[in-house]
Parts: C-alpha cells; structure tokens; sequence
C-alpha cells in the first residue's frame, strides 16, 4: 500500500455544489477500489491524502491531476505504508483555512490544516509541512 499527499489550487472559486460533486464521484470511485483518504479545502487550494493498493492510488492521482477544475498539483509525499490514516473514509472532508493559492507551499499547508479539530488528523499534515520548511 502507499500514500500520496498533494497540493493544488482551484481554477474558480470552490462553491459548495462543485466539492459536493467531487465527494459523491470520490467516495463511489475509491470505495470501489479500496482507496481510502481525505481532503481538505481552504479558499482555492485543495489539499489531499490518497492512500490504498499501489495501483489504485496511482490510477486515480493520475485522473485527479488531469482534471481541469484544478491545476499546479505538486506531490508533497509519496511513500509506502504499512497501516491506513483514514480508514475511515473513502473520502473525508475537512474544511481548511481560507487561502488564494499563491503562498508558499510548506506555508499554505500549515495555515490550511490549522482549523482541523482533529489533532490527529492536523498532526499528520502540519507535520509533513515543518518537514518541508525545514528541509
Ligand atoms: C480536488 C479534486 C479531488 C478529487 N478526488 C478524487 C478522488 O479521490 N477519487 C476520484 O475518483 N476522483 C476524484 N476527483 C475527480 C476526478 O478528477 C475525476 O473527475 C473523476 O474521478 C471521474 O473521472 P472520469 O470522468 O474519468 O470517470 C477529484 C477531483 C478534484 C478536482
């Protein structure tokens, strides 16, 4: 199994009925190839975590990344994983802090995740973003 994190912005500002269209397509196409994961939307960037059978992650980030409705995706990670983060979901939601898409990478990420209640959750990406930042 693996996971892929990555960031991209929006070609328009994301209105409720756009990302609803996105979940329902998400949650139906990963639930049937066991891809589990979770994205996160602030203002116009998209921040999301595939993770499942190598194939299948791969699959979809490459469909995902030719979508038109966003662009600029980079990889933040990509790595092999042993256990599921977000099991739970076969796409979660977390709405993230408003941005425009034209900060700095490692940046965007921390203020991005920074409302997630979840600690967990908010622990797994601001962490990879001070990896970044660091590196
Ligand atoms: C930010 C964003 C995230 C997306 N996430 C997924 C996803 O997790 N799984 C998925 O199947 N499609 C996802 N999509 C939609 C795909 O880009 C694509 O429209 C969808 O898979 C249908 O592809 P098809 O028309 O080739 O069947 C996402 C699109 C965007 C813009």
């Amino acid at each position: 199994m693996r996971r892929l994190l990555y960031i991209s912005t929006s070609r328009t500002p994301i209105l409720p009925e756009q990302l609803d269209r996105i979940l329902r397509v998400s949650r139906a196409n990963n639930a049937a190839v066991g891809v589990t994961g979770l994205l996160v939307v602030g203002g116009r960037r998209f921040l999301q975590a595939l993770e499942g059978p190598d194939d299948a992650v791969r699959a979809t980030y490459e469909r995902i990344r030719a979508d038109p409705r966003h662009f600029a995706a980079v990889i933040l990670a990509d790595q092999a994983i042993t256990e599921r983060t977000f099991s739970a979901w076969s796409m979660g939601y977390q709405p993230g802090a408003p941005l425009t898409g034209e900060g700095k990478i490692a940046d965007d990420v921390a203020a991005l995740v920074a409302p997630i209640a979840d600690s967990t959750l908010r622990g797994y990406f601001s962490g990879f973003a001070q990896t970044q930042a660091a590196a």
